[in-house]
Parts: structure tokens; C-alpha cells; sequence
């Protein structure tokens, strides 16, 4: 952990999140989600289209003034609190990432469960190699329709 600590890839005042049970890594692989000490997480955005996509849905969810169901929506993810630039690449920031609220901030023991939903994996715009790639991780979760990737059950 303490060469995570020390890496100039991390924006200040950051460290890996312990309690991340799955999901992807960024920088070498070696990097997920961020804990931040104001009880946010920092999640890397990833390569387009789906980072911007990730971004634009918590945009649309946390800036509707007059759509009500998006408004109700908000209770049922982490709160947004925008986007921040991070890790120098010659003055101009490398990566983004989306402060999210740290859902776990206030539990000393927390149970957490990571579930992809749905029967596919990849979306339809997928190559044939994605789409054999993510099909031959878990085969049963095309009858299932689900599949858990990672779980913690108590975190000490
Ligand atoms: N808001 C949050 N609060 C606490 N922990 C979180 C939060 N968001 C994510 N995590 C942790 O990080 C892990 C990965 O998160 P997530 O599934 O959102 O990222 P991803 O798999 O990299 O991207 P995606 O699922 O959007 O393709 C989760 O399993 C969980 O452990
Ligand atoms: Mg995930």
C-alpha cells in the first residue's frame, strides 16, 4: 500500500480505496477507486465512450431542476459532486475523475456487494472479440441475468 501512497499518479490527499471489491484499475493496472478524507471516493473516468458516458448520467441525474423522476433518482446513487483533474503530464492534467460520495463513510465494518445486472455485458456497439471476450468470463449469467463480481463481507 505504501507505494500507492507515495505516487505522484495520485491526486493529493488521496489513497486507494480499501473496501473496493471489484471494477477497474487504471495506471499500470495498479489503481481503483481513491478515498478521499471528506467522505468521497474519486473514480477514475474511463476511456471514452464510457467514461463521458458515466459522466454525462451523473450530470443529467444531479442538474434536472424539472424532471421529477430524475430528481427521485438522486437517492439511489451516490451523490455527484462534479469532476476533478489530477496527475501532471507536462502541465496539462492526465486523468479525470468523478468525485462521488463514499457510500460506506459512515460504517466501521462495512458489507459490500459489486453486481453486474443483465444478461450482457457489453454494449451494442461491442466487437465480436468484446462480446466473446465478456461472454467467456460467465457464461451462466446469460440464463441467470446477473452475476456478482466481487464481495466483502467484514472489513476490520
Ligand atoms: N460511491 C462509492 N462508494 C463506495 N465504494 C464505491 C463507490 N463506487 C464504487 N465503489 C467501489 O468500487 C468498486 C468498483 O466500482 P464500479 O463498479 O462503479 O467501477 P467499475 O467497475 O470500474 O466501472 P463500471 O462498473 O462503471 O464499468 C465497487 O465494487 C465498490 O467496491
Ligand atoms: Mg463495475
Amino acid at each position: 500500500m505504501s507505494e500507492f501512497l507515495n505516487s505522484p499518479q495520485l491526486p493529493p490527499g488521496t489513497k486507494p480505496l480499501p473496501t473496493q471489491v471489484g471494477g477497474h484499475k487504471y495506471g499500470n493496472g495498479q489503481i481503483g477507486c481513491l478515498e478521499v478524507n471528506d467522505g468521497t471516493i474519486l473514480k477514475h473516468v474511463q476511456r471514452p465512450p464510457y467514461g463521458q458516458r458515466e459522466l454525462d448520467f451523473y450530470d443529467e441525474i444531479f442538474q434536472s431542476t424539472d424532471d421529477n423522476t430524475l430528481i427521485e433518482l438522486r437517492s439511489f446513487v451516490p451523490e455527484f459532486h462534479g469532476v476533478i483533474h489530477g496527475g501532471n503530464n507536462g502541465g496539462v492534467a492526465k486523468h479525470q475523475y468523478l468525485k462521488l460520495e463514499n457510500l460506506i463513510k459512515k460504517l466501521s465494518k462495512p458489507c459490500v456487494l459489486d453486481i453486474k445486472m443483465g444478461r450482457k455485458t457489453y454494449d451494442p456497439e461491442a466487437s465480436p472479440e468484446k462480446v466473446a471476450s465478456q461472454t467467456a468470463k460467465f457464461p451462466p449469467a446469460q440464463q441467470l441475468g446477473y452475476q456478482f463480481t466481487g464481495m466483502l463481507v467484514k472489513y476490520c
